[in-house]
C-alpha cells in the first residue's frame, strides 16, 4: 500500500526531524522537559505513520502484530516503573534499539551489493550488538540481578583484544564476501564484546556507560539509515549519537573520569578493591531524639540526599524537616552530587517534587567549601557520593570521583537501614569516624521521627 508520493514523504520526514530537534531543546531544562518529551513522541509517531503509508510494505499483518505486541509490553512497563528504576528502563529500551538496528542490518545484507553499503551493514551489526549486550549487563547490574561491583578475571584484557581482532577480521570478510554466516559470527562477537566491555565497569562509572551505550545505539541506528536509504533514521540516529556523546563527556568530566579510561577499563583489568560485605567494626548509633537535639540546636545544617531517600520516598518529610529547622532560625541547604541516586538530575527532580526552593539546592562545586562551616551534615540514604575512599584509596572503584566533603562538618549523621554499602559495593570509612552518628531505619520513618522530635524541642 503506497499512498504518499516521495515529496510528501520527504516533507513529513523533515517535520519529524524538526520535532526531534525541538524535543532535545525542550529537554534542556526541567521546566520544558515534559513538553520536549511529548514533541519527541509526536515526531516518532509521525515517522512511523509516514513509513507505513510511503513504503511498499509486505507482511502488513505481521508488522501490525509486532507493533501491538511491543505496545502491549512497553506501555504498562513504562507506566508502572518506579522513578528509582528509570535507569534500568532506559538501559533496556536502549539495548532493544541497538539490537533492532543489528537485526535490520543482518536482514539487509542480502540486498547489499556495493561495498560501502556492506560497510554500513557491518558497522550497524557490530555496534548494535555491542549496545544490546552491554545494555543487558547494565540492566542486570542496576536491577541488582548481578553484582554491581566490577567483574574482572586474569585473562580479560587478552580475551577482549582477541574478540575485537576477530570482529575486525569477520567484518572485513563480510564486506568482501557478503557472507551471512560470517555476519552471524560478527554479531556473536559483537555481543561478546558488549558483555566484556561492561563487566569491568563498577560503581560510579555505570551511569556514564549507560549514556555511552545510548550514543552507540544512536550511531548504529544512523548507520542502519544508510543501509536502508532512510534519511529520517540517519537524522534521528545522529541526534541520539551526538547528544549521547555530549552527555557522556559531561558526566565523565563531572566525575573526574576520561571516556577512554572507562571504554578501555577491560584492558586495564578494572578495579577490584573494597569489600561487599557489611562490616562488623563498631559504630556510634543514636536515637531520633538525639539527632533532633543535634539538628535543633545547630546554626547551619547541610542535608545530603541520596538514592535511599528516593527509595524511601522521604522527600516531602525531608522538605518539612528543613522548614521546621529554618523556622528555628537555622540555615539549611541541600547538597546535590551529580550522580547521587540512579539517574542524572535524580535528586533535583525528587526535591523539586517536594517543592524544596531552588535556592536551597546547592551543586557540589558550590557547597563543598561550606561543609566546614556546617554544624551537622545530615546524610539521608547517600553513601558512595560521600565516601572518602574516592580520594584516599587508589584501588577503589570510585577512586578519582569528586565527593561531597561531609567529613568537614562538625558532626555527620547518616540515616540508613543497615551497614550495607551503596551501589559501588564498598565500605565507607566515614561511618566509623568519631564525629559520625548513625540513625538506623527507613529514611522516611527516621525523618518523620526526627521531625516530630524537632517540633517538640
Ligand atoms: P548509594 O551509594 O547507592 O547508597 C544508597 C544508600 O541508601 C545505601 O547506603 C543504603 O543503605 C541506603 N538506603 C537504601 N534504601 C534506603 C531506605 N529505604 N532508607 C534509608 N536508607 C536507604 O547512593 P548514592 O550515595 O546516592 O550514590 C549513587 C551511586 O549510584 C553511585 O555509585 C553512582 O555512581 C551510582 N549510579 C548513579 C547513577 C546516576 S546517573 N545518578 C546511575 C546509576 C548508578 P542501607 O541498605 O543500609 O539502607
Amino acid at each position: 500500500m503506497t499512498l504518499l508520493d516521495p515529496v510528501w514523504t520527504a516533507l513529513l520526514y523533515l517535520a519529524a526531524a524538526v520535532f526531534f530537534i525541538l524535543a532535545l531543546k525542550g529537554l534542556n531544562s526541567p521546566r520544558t522537559a515534559r513538553q520536549g518529551n511529548l514533541l519527541g513522541a509526536f515526531g516518532a509517531l509521525l515517522a512511523v505513520v509516514t513509513v507505513f503509508f510511503s513504503a511498499k510494505l509486505d507482511n502488513v499483518p505481521w508488522i501490525l502484530g509486532a507493533i501491538a505486541v511491543g505496545t502491549a509490553v512497553a506501555a504498562p512497563v513504562a507506566r508502572r516503573v518506579q522513578m528509582t528504576q528509570m535507569p534500568q528502563l532506559v538501559a533496556l529500551f536502549n539495548g532493544v534499539g541497538g539490537g533492532a538496528a543489528a537485526l535490520v542490518a543482518l536482514l539487509e545484507l542480502g540486498h547489499a551489493e556495493e561495498s560501502w553499503v556492506r560497510l554500513a551493514v557491518v558497522f550497524t551489526l557490530l555496534v548494535g550488538a555491542v549496545s544490546f549486550a552491554g545494555s543487558a549487563i547494565t540492566f542486570a547490574k542496576l536491577q541488582e540481578l548481578m553484582t554491581t561491583r566490577p567483574i574482572v578475571f586474569p585473562g580479560l584484557p587478552v580475551l577482549m583484544a582477541a574478540v575485537l581482532i576477530a570482529a575486525l577480521g569477520a567484518a572485513t570478510a563480510v564486506v568482501l564476501t557478503g557472507s551471512l554466516a560470517l555476519a552471524l559470527i560478527l554479531m556473536v562477537l559483537g555481543l561478546a564484546a558488549g558483555v566484556l566491555l561492561v563487566l569491568p565497569v563498577g560503581g560510579a562509572d555505570v551511569p556514564i556507560v549507560i549514556s555511552l551505550l545510548n550514543a552507540f545505539t544512536g550511531l548504529a541506528v544512523a548507520a542502519s539509515g544508510l543501509v536502508l536509504g532512510n534519511v529520517l533514521l540517519l537524522v534521528a540516529g545522529t541526534l541520539v549519537g551526538a547528544s549521547g556523546t555530549i552527555l557522556t563527556r559531561a558526566m565523565a568530566a563531572a566525575m573526574g573520569r576520561s571516556v577512554a579510561g572507562i571504554l578501555f577499563g577491560a584492558f586495564r583489568g578494572g578495579s577490584t578493591a573494597g569489600s561487599t560485605t557489611a562490616s562488623d567494626r563498631p559504630v556510634r548509633s543514636s536515637s531520633a531524639e538525639d539527632v533532633a537535639v543535634l539538628l535543633g540546636y545547630a546554626q547551619r545544617v547541610i542535608i545530603v540526599p541520596g538514592y535511599g531517600l528516593a527509595v524511601a520516598q522521604g522527600q516531602h518529610t525531608a522538605a518539612e524537616l528543613a522548614q521546621a529547622l529554618e523556622a528555628r532560625g537555622i540555615q539549611v541547604d541541600f547538597a546535590i552530587h551529580p550522580v547521587a541516586g540512579r539517574m542524572p538530575g535524580h535528586m533535583n527532580v525528587l526535591l523539586a517534587e517536594a517543592n524544596v526552593p531552588y535556592e536551597s539546592l546547592k551543586e557540589m562545586g558550590e557547597i563543598n567549601s561550606e561543609f566546614r562551616t556546617a554544624d551537622v551534615a545530615l546524610v539521608v540514604g547517600a553513601n558512595d557520593v560521600v565516601n572518602p575512599a574516592a580520594k584516599t584509596s587508589s584501588g577503589s572503584p570510585i577512586y578519582g570521583m569528586p565527593i561531597l566533603e561531609v567529613a568537614d562538618a562538625r558532626q555527620v549523621v547518616f540515616l540508613k537501614r543497615s551497614m550495607r554499602p551503596g551501589f559501588a559495593g564498598i565500605e565507607n570509612d566515614l561511618m566509623f569516624e568519631p564525629q559520625t552518628t548513625l540513625l538506623f531505619g527507613d529514611a522516611k520513618e527516621s525523618l518523620t521521627k526526627v521531625l516530630g522530635a524537632v517540633k517538640g524541642l
